[in-house]
């Protein structure tokens, strides 16, 4: 399966096995100088290594799947939690030593650790050539042609309206079916163990017409599901200042819900997926918006973080567990049909084992069909760093963790088995992993789905009777039934 795929929602791959594997990306081989460019962390990276393309072809590059016989090796790094930034310094290493046999090869660093790590990437480990910014890809081709004239080169200056809105990506390792449109950039919210809001910078939005034009251009190229990635989708606006005062009145005013009804009236057959939603602004328009248009997937990935209030209130998440779990009666209520899965840091500072009881009931109440669960890392700069000590030991941690795992396994293999002696309506995304004589493509909920190929086409969307089932896939065969959604 391709891991751009499967990546999980605007900050982290799907699976966490994928986390560190990293995705290589291809082009068309029409320019002569050639780029290897390598992707770690959420989505949003993945998205933007396909407008670093876009730009980096316009500048005569080329992208290659094999390392040896680049010109440029870009690293597009995440800073989210210690041992993303680890394993991308091991792999800095192995350029560096690459450049002994190669000395032209150029080396740069793209993404979340440009910012905080410049001038050790730079100067004290002397790693890496160039360095640069999540909002500062525009100048890659400068920075390279500064590198190559024997400087070394820095932009990690961020912006507060740069959205790239109307480059158009070059689509990497793509299954030619489902691929991501960025709609907004950076973060407002200052949840107080995140970095996004630090290497990232403002939030701001991208222009809706842009967005819509995008989502068409790939539907008449073939693709069949979209997902709208933001780092907090719900915040989207267009035309609405901070303050929420219109800024051109002869203008539309354009918030999420708006936005993804244009999008899934480019067409019925265009799937609408996004990713991802905040707790504290996931209003019911949004949810009447996903019931009343068959497609827009019934799968809303909303991190919860914990299931005890003055946790939240010192992660600075803007909720409460009473208030999540009523987002959650939202979602029941307006929405026959919908899964919805979910982010826990376990051992936040100053968590007991009463607050984390209340994760646990938080997670029997809710019965999500994922998780992405993690340890809680200290990161620098934050307001936890900060303002708060990481008192829970690193054995307590891992183990509140392993206990959080383990019910999850319990939920989410119940929900899939709960799928099981439906049809549903799947759209077809590839040849499965293990057998060529199988496709593999996801219902509405995100379930993946494993059948005989028959003679289904990839990119087309088929009924499927489910009959079995693992914890985490579906099986069936091709039928004439009607699907039940
Ligand atoms: N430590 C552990 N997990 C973190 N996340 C973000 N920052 C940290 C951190 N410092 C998790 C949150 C977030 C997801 C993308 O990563 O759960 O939703
Ligand atoms: Fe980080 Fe919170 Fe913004 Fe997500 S919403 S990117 S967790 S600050």
């Amino acid at each position: 399966m391709n891991p751009l795929t499967s990546a999980e929602h605007a900050h982290e791959p799907l699976d966490e096995s994928l986390q560190g594997l990293p995705t290589v990306v291809s082009g068309t081989p029409t320019n002569t100088r050639k780029l290897y460019l390598e992707s770690y962390g959420c989505q949003m990276n993945f998205s933007d290594s396909e407008i670093v393309a876009s730009i980096l072809n316009d500048a005569g590059f080329s992208t290659t799947r094999n390392e040896a016989e680049a010109d440029l090796v870009l690293l597009n790094t995440c800073a989210i939690r210690e041992n993303a930034e680890q394993r991308v310094r091991t792999r800095l290493r192995q350029f560096k030593k690459a450049k002994k046999d190669r000395p032209q090869l150029v080396v740069g660093v793209l993404g979340c650790m440009a910012e905080r790590l410049k001038e050790s990437l730079l100067e004290q480990e002397k790693l890496v050539d160039l360095v640069v910014g999540p909002d500062a890809y525009r100048d890659i081709p400068n920075l390279v042609d500064q590198v190559q004239g024997g400087q070394k080169a820095v932009n990690v200056l961020l912006s507060r309206e740069e959205t790239y809105a109307e480059i158009s990506p070059v689509r990497l390792d793509t299954n030619g079916v489902t691929a991501f449109i960025s709609i907004m950039r950076g973060c407002d919210n200052m949840c107080s163990f995140c970095v996004v809001p630090f290497t990232r910078g403002r939030e701001r939005s991208r222009d809706p017409q842009s967005i819509v034009r995008e989502a068409h251009e790939l539907f008449e190229a073939g693709y069949r599901e979209v997902t709208l990635l933001g780092q907090n989708v719900d915040s989207y606006k267009w035309n609405v200042d901070n303050k929420g005062q219109v800024k051109n009145p002869e203008e539309p005013v354009v918030r999420f819900a708006e936005l993804m009804e244009r999008v899934a009236m480019v067409n019925p057959d265009l799937r609408v997926r996004f990713s991802t939603s905040h707790p504290k602004d996931m209003t019911d328009d949004v949810l009447h918006a996903m019931a009343k248009h068959e497609n827009i997937c019934k799968y809303i990935h909303l991190p919860a973080q914990s299931g005890n209030s003055d946790v939240l209130k010192r992660m600075n998440r803007g909720y409460t567990r009473e208030w999540y779990l009523e987002r959650i009666d939202a979602i029941r209520r307006i929405m026959p049909v919908c899964a919805i899965s979910t982010d826990i840091i376990a051992g936040f500072c100053g968590e007991t084992e009463e607050d984390h009881a209340d994760t646990l009931s938080m997670m029997e109440s809710v019965q999500y069909e994922m998780a992405y669960m993690f340890a809680y890392s200290e990161r620098p700069k934050t307001l936890a760093e900060r303002k708060f000590e990481d008192d829970v030991p690193a054995e307590m941690k891992s183990r509140r963790l392993q206990e959080i795992i383990a019910l999850q396994k319990v939920h989410g293999a119940a929900r899939t088995k709960a799928l099981v002696g439906h049809t549903y309506r799947v759209l077809v995304e590839g040849v499965s992993k293990k057998s060529d004589e199988e496709y593999f493509g996801r219902t509405t909920h995100n379930a993946v789905v494993v059948f005989p190929k028959e003679n289904a086409q990839r990119g087309t969307y088929v009924n499927v009777h489910v009959d079995d089932c693992t914890p985490v896939t579906l099986r069936g065969k091709i039928t004439t039934a009607e699907a039940i959604i």
